[in-house]
């Protein structure tokens, strides 16, 4: 895709303010990212500030192609390789022995970094950009604070962040809403055998169909992901996963004047009218998964003090977004 001339000016903005240090809201297909040069310290220490993360959180690293790789990674494994060349750019980050180049603000101390190569067009554009002969890259947690809804849309940004001087970001790279809508699959490519991290678009069945091997679920002792602590991704309001066929008789239940409720729509027909906000639930994941976010945020603003949310099908393509939303359901405070 090529860009207009006021994205192109908007990319060198957001290219200026990652050079002298500061944070950039970037687009991603995934969500939005809270951007930092990821060789500058101070500025990296800033998003963590910003978003109230522990700093033994490790970040993402993201890179404008495969290439970058050998950059931030202390070996490349034929396995990144055949990854990258099927996924990149794309919904995909890939834990590796990190290279020196890479900072312990990075990697909240530990051996290994993620890196990945997002497909937004105006994301890719600033990664390019901004990469440069030295192959710099931006880390990028989710543009959110710790612990909350992820961004996707640059008003959840502002609502949540908000810009400088108020707020905490010096820039927001407009890219409209994000189209795959929940984060990256995380793999693990740093130890012997290949370890799913983070449940995202890119299937489990479509990892080991591309490696030709098992990819298996975390073992103690691999690296931590702050997307695994079990309350994560979660609205202000209690949230409730109900089996669809209860949730009628559950919004009864509870006062439903207090309750908001997202289901399909023949679930919410049968729902008692004066719920205080509905929402249609998508049937098909891509749908449902693009607008997960944007609806918990709706869902949270609506003033009720209960949301109830139908159980999406089970299913391989629907593991993220199940995974989210028992997160966002999960009683506060669970590690
Ligand atoms: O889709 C995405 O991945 C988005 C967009 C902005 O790229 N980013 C994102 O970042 O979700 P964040 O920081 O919210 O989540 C990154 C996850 C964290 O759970 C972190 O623990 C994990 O990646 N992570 C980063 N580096 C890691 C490492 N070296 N080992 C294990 N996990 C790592
Ligand atoms: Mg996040």
């Amino acid at each position: 895709m090529t860009l207009s001339p006021e994205q192109e000016k908007a990319v060198e903005t957001a290219c200026e303010v990652l050079e002298r240090g500061g944070l950039v809201a970037f687009p991603t297909e995934t969500v939005y990212g809270l951007g930092a040069d990821a060789d500058n310290e101070r500025a990296v220490g800033r998003v963590f500030e910003a978003k109230k993360r522990p700093t033994w959180h490790p970040l993402i690293v993201h890179l404008p192609d495969a290439d970058s790789l050998s950059w931030w990674a202390s070996s490349v494994p034929k396995e990144a390789v055949v990854l990258a060349e099927k996924f990149w750019p794309g919904p995909l980050t890939m834990v590796l022995p990190r290279a020196r180049r890479c900072g312990p603000w990075v990697t909240g101390g530990q051996s290994s970094v993620g890196l990945r190569c997002p497909s937004h067009p105006l994301g890719h554009a600033l990664f390019k950009a901004f990469s440069g002969p030295a192959h710099r890259g931006v880390v990028g947690p989710s543009a959110n604070s710790f612990g909350r809804i992820s961004p996707t849309t640059p008003q959840h940004v502002l609502d949540d962040l908000g810009l400088r001087p108020s707020g905490k970001v010096d820039y927001i790279l407009d890219g409209g809403p994000c189209t795959v809508g929940v984060e990256s699959t995380i793999i693990n490519l740093s130890g012997s055998e290949p370890e799913l991290l983070r449940y995202g678009a890119i299937t489990r069945e479509m990892l080991q169909e591309a490696l030709g091997r098992p990819v298996v679920n975390p073992r103690a002792g691999s690296p931590r992901v702050s997307g695994q602590l079990k309350s994560h991704y979660a609205p202000r309001t209690p949230l409730t996963l109900v089996e669809a066929e209860k949730l009628p008789e559950a919004a009864a239940a509870l006062n439903p004047q207090s309750c908001a409720v997202m289901a399909p729509r023949q679930i919410l027909d049968r729902c008692p009218g004066n719920v205080v906000f509905r929402l249609e639930a998508p049937e098909d994941e891509p749908a449902y998964a693009a607008r997960l976010y944007s609806s918990l945020h709706l869902l949270d603003a609506s003033g009720a003090t209960h949301i109830l949310v139908a159980k999406p099908p089970t299913g391989s393509i629907w593991a993220a977004v199940n995974d989210r939303l028992a997160r966002a359901g999960a009683p506060r405070g669970q590690k």
